[in-house]
């Protein structure tokens, strides 16, 4: 489980997180929305640990990132899936990452194979599109199969095969038992992999609910999401 209690996060005047409170469960994808610089990537980065709280806590399982000591069993996650070393080849790129957890080269290969990348395994990442870079990115999240798993946009460059087989994946490994947070700016999508929707808008709580209730009395998610962020002056969203 995720627990966001109170968390607040500024850099410098700008506050990209505002007493942010709610819990992601297992068992469905929940979906993480709201406006550019609504706070979304802020908080999957205090989560794992790349940024301290200013205050509040955001916990995994009851506990903070840092006190895992093996964290990829813990919690895995695609962030920015451009930030791998590309002189390294995928695999060398996860095998790595697999020996700072104890993790064996079975397992690398294994992963490979789940994103589609087996082939290009001993290719370097630099020569990698997007979408192959995205694929990495989510081979990495699942290397120490773990039970929560935090996507930022990972639907980002993807093809429509690609897109698919993201939709797929979240769902699965959500039907595993696992806790799945995924942030995406593509509501028709979203609509069909969440169960459960987070909103926010300038860093605050804007809707905990789910896809079913937000859509009720819209004609979809996305005008369901632009009625509910269209109301700026109510919550202050940036737009
Ligand atoms: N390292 C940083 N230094 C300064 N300001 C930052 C930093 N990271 C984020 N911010 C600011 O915090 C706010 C929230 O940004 P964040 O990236 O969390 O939004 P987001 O919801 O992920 O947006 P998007 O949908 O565009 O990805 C923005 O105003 C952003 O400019
Ligand atoms: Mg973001």
């Amino acid at each position: 489980m995720i627990e966001i209690r109170h968390l607040t996060k500024r850099y410098g005047r700008t506050v990209a997180v505002d007493d942010l409170s709610f819990r992601v469960r297992p068992g469905h994808v929940t979906g993480f929305l709201g406006p550019n610089g609504a706070g979304k990537s802020t908080t999957m980065r205090v989560l794992l640990g790349l940024d301290a709280p200013t205050s509040g806590e955001a916990l995994i399982d009851g506990r903070r990132y840092a006190t895992f000591r093996r964290p990829l069993h813990r919690v895995g996650a695609l962030l920015d899936a451009g930030a791998v070393h590309g002189g390294r080849t995928a695999h060398d790129h996860l095998l790595c990452l697999a020996h700072t957890n104890g993790i064996g080269r079975a397992r690398v290969a294994q992963v490979l194979e789940q994103v589609g990348l087996a082939g290009v395994a001993r290719k370097r990442v630099q020569g990698f599109s997007l979408g192959m870079k995205q694929r990495l990115g989510i081979a990495a999240a699942l290397l120490g199969d773990p039970a929560v798993l935090l996507f930022d946009e990972p639907v980002n460059g993807l093809d429509p095969d690609g897109v698919r087989w993201i939709r797929q994946l979240m769902r699965r490994l959500a039907a595993e038992g696992r806790t799945v947070l995924l942030s995406s700016h593509l509501m028709s999508e979203m609509a069909l992999t969440a169960e459960r929707i987070v909103v926010v808008g300038r860093g605050r709580l804007v809707a905990d609910t789910t896809v079913a209730e937000l859509t009720a009395g819209h004609a979809s998610l996305e005008e369901a999401y632009l009625a509910l962020t269209g109301s700026a002056v109510e919550f202050g969203a940036a737009r």
